[in-house]
């Protein structure tokens, strides 16, 4: 994988930047469709690509090494020849997944965690080592290190131990990455995360042990799990100014439009959030024009198409009128359209946000875009 930084704007910490990996390049700013169990819910991998211009899909370990399981996927030929998807692919560690499922008799030690299966009860145990051989065998272009995803709030004592105990994960994530090699044929990278809470003496700590790391790009985790938006702009500045200038940097789990904006101005280059599409599937909308719940009584003969201004096919074919009735009937067109609309608005966004970084006008074009956006309809 390289990175080249294309531009640097003027005005705020914002970079425009290319990501070149062996499955083809990603333009940053770049905004990435989750898709948990190798598929982006309810969304053709065609529409990905040629309506939604998707660049990199996200797949969880968690969910994968699940179900369909290793075998399978190694049988097809890893992710990308499984699901038809042959552009990049980025596999989060299960260190988030495993941190949703508190409650359930998960166990996290210093060895790893023991956790349930969602799907059978089955028992099953997780370490820095096993997740970096399952994300090989996934066939993931980007790997993550396994982490704990820190609880918010958080006690400064829990909060500084469990950042220690993801450090030493990552040695033996990066160990066992660096003494393998990849399956398919193609390069693989492993992408450390920052921790540390809201805490800022952690953070800073925390992105000078993963900068000293030197791997080829690096994440941050922990954030948007509930602290205040200020929190996480804070500390998403704080630990951008440490990691390094020349390698990506991803900022896990984030966001809303506006996060995604804001947290573009301080220097992030790659981000990937459920919101687009789990919101899609109740009605809300992001449109050019500000926020829609579908559902809404005034949308009812509203005939106009939902967003022209993104010139996506969906989003200028179908009226608002017909996308209403269809989530009001909880058909299941109502769900792919509203999906691949939602889609489409982010990666148009983040497309926008590139424009105006290498014009030099990002600064300015953010704060007005976000008055328009950011309106409820
Ligand atoms: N997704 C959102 N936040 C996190 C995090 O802290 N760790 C991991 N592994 N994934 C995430």
């Amino acid at each position: 994988m390289k990175f080249d930084l294309v531009t640097n704007d003027p005005h705020s910490k914002a970079r425009a930047g290319v990501v070149h990996t062996d499955h083809g390049a990603i333009q940053t700013p770049i905004f990435m469709p989750v898709g948990t169990a190798g598929t982006v819910k309810a969304v053709h991998q065609r529409e990905l690509k040629e309506d939604i211009k998707a660049q990199i899909i996200l797949g969880n370990t968690y969910h994968l090494y699940l179900r369909p399981g290793l075998d399978i996927l190694e049988k097809a030929g890893g992710l990308h020849k499984f699901n038809g998807w042959d552009f990049p692919i980025l596999t989060d560690s299960g260190g988030y997944q495993v941190y949703s499922l508190a409650g359930t008799g998960r166990k996290i030690t210093e060895e790893g965690v023991k956790f349930k299966s969602h799907i059978d009860g089955s028992l099953h145990f997780f370490t820095p080592e096993s997740v970096m051989d399952i994300q090989r065998r996934i066939g993931a272009d980007i790997i993550m290190a396994f982490d704990e995803c820190t609880p918010y709030p958080c006690d400064f004592s829990y909060a500084r131990k469990s950042m220690e105990m993801t450090h030493r994960w990552l040695q033996r994530c990066c160990e066992r990455f660096d003494a393998t090699e990849s399956m398919y044929g193609y390069s693989q990278t492993l992408f450390p995360i920052v921790q540390g809470s809201t805490y800022k003496d952690l953070r800073r700590q925390s992105a000078e042990f993963i900068a000293s790391m030197g791997r080829e790009g690096n994440a941050i985790g922990g954030l948007s799990v509930g602290e205040p938006a200020e929190d996480m702009y804070e500390m998403t500045e704080l630990v951008c100014d440490i990691l390094p200038k020349d390698k990506p940097r991803y900022l896990m789990g984030v966001g809303t439009p506006e996060n995604i904006l804001e947290c573009i101005a301080l220097g992030i280059d790659m981000f990937d959030c459920v919101l687009p599409t789990r919101n899609a599937r109740h009605g809300i909308l992001y449109t050019t024009q500000g926020v829609i719940n579908i559902r809404n009584e005034k949308w009812k003969d509203d005939f106009s198409p939902i967003d022209e201004t993104l010139g996506g096919y969906v989003s200028s074919f179908y009226s608002k009128s017909y996308l209403r009735h269809l989530i009001k009937s909880e058909e299941i067109l109502g769900s792919q359209i509203a999906s691949v609309h939602n889609l489409t608005f982010y990666l148009w966004l983040v497309g926008q946000a590139r424009e105006q970084i290498l014009a030099g006008t990002f600064a300015q074009w953010k704060n007005e875009i976000l008055k328009k956006i950011n309106q409820r309809l």
